[in-house]
């Protein structure tokens, strides 16, 4: 990507990645050495900068802590054979990034910052992209209110920060989930479209209570009837039934997710009949005693594609079958990795040279 931005530049004089294991990341412990930070004041982004990581300080009345105008995205650059760096698909989370702030009545980003802050830095902490299999560089744009008031009204000021985290699997094997027939994530007309933090606060107590239970995570089921399938925890959810690749359309309680799109992208690549619509639980159940449900993983940017080994219904725990080497899931996984690390062709065009 060309530089077409000035961003000021303080690099630290004390790089922490000499403590990096690299056999042992973990989601969202380790941060690369600098962060991308703007500010928006008087109706205008000023002042880009890449500094060193480091805690930023709020005043106790900020806006975001007490009202929630906080947004995020995640997603992913990737080292290739070469050594090159690209990110994936990060127009479609620069997107997705400007839905969330319009939702939470927040500046949107101009795409030359958004993007230009990303490639800037992701050059200045190369060296933080690992290149181990499975393993990505996870990068985190966030945007938080800074007004200090507390008149409930939208704030005046914002940050807006990119920070990054080297990272193997979120989930090291076959996940144990639940559907929910009590708690609701969002409902039609909310804001579980949006990637505001709110909705994953609100997701906490639920997901908990499931935890206690000895699940991985929830199926969150629609507000209303508690009926139909939305979302799987921090993912989307996909089912292969007999032989179709079936998945809750998206709406206003359902996150667009980036790996969603990509794993359909694939099954239609591949010819595979692709279903995007409501899915119901008892649909599911009743496929699964028929033999018919060969497959339930969940996708996104941070889980990538996570198998479901058991799903709990009234009550009850119920086996899904193993994924085999040609299954959907497994094929889509081994497919991604390759267009994600230069050893496949890119021809849907979704990786971007940093
Ligand atoms: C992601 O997959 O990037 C997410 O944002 C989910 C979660 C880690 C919050």
């Amino acid at each position: 990507m060309l530089d077409t931005l000035t961003i000021r530049t303080q690099r630290t004089t004390a790089s922490r990645l000499q403590q990096l294991d690299p056999e042992r990341l973990e989601f969202g412990k380790t941060f690369s050495d600098h962060m991308f930070v703007v500010d928006y004041r008087d109706g205008e982004w000023q002042d880009a900068q890449i500094v060193p990581y480091g805690d930023m300080p709020v005043s106790p009345a900020n806006s975001a802590l007490h009202y929630g105008q906080s947004i995020f995205e995640g997603m992913k650059a990737y080292k290739n054979t070469d050594g090159d760096i690209a990110l994936f698909r990060p127009y479609d989370n620069f997107r997705r990034f400007n839905a969330s702030a319009e939702r939470m009545c927040m500046p949107l980003i101009p795409e030359e910052l958004f993007m230009q802050g990303l490639s800037q830095l992701i050059r200045v902490d190369n060296a933080w992209v690992p290149d181990a299999a499975g393993s990505a560089l996870y990068i985190r744009p966030f945007m938080f209110a800074t007004d200090g008031f507390l008149g409930v009204r939208p704030s005046e000021s914002y940050r807006f920060v990119i920070i990054t985290c080297p990272v193997g699997l979120y989930y090291n094997k076959p996940l144990r989930v639940r559907f929910e027939e009590r708690y609701v994530r969002s409902a039609e007309g909310g804001a579980g479209y949006a990637k505001n933090a709110g909705n994953y606060g609100a997701a906490m107590y639920p997901t908990k209570l499931a935890q206690q239970e000895g699940y991985n995570q929830l199926i969150w089921t629609d507000a209303s009837e508690h009926r139909y399938v939305e979302e799987s925890g921090t993912m989307n959810a996909i089912f292969v039934v007999d032989g179709k690749v079936v998945t809750p359309a998206l709406s206003t309680s359902i996150l667009d997710g980036v790996t969603r799109r990509s794993v359909l992208d694939l099954a239609r690549d591949w010819g595979m009949p692709v279903e995007e619509r409501k899915v119901s639980a008892v649909e599911l159940m009743e496929a699964l005693a028929a033999g018919k449900l060969e497959e339930a993983f969940g996708v996104g940017t941070a889980a990538t594609i996570a198998p479901i080994a058991v799903v709990g219904y009234q009550g009850q725990d119920y086996e899904l079958p193993t994924p085999g080497t040609n299954s959907f899931s497994t094929r889509a996984t081994t497919a991604l990795h390759a267009i994600r690390t230069g050893q496949a062709p890119d021809t849907h065009n979704w990786m971007v040279a940093v």
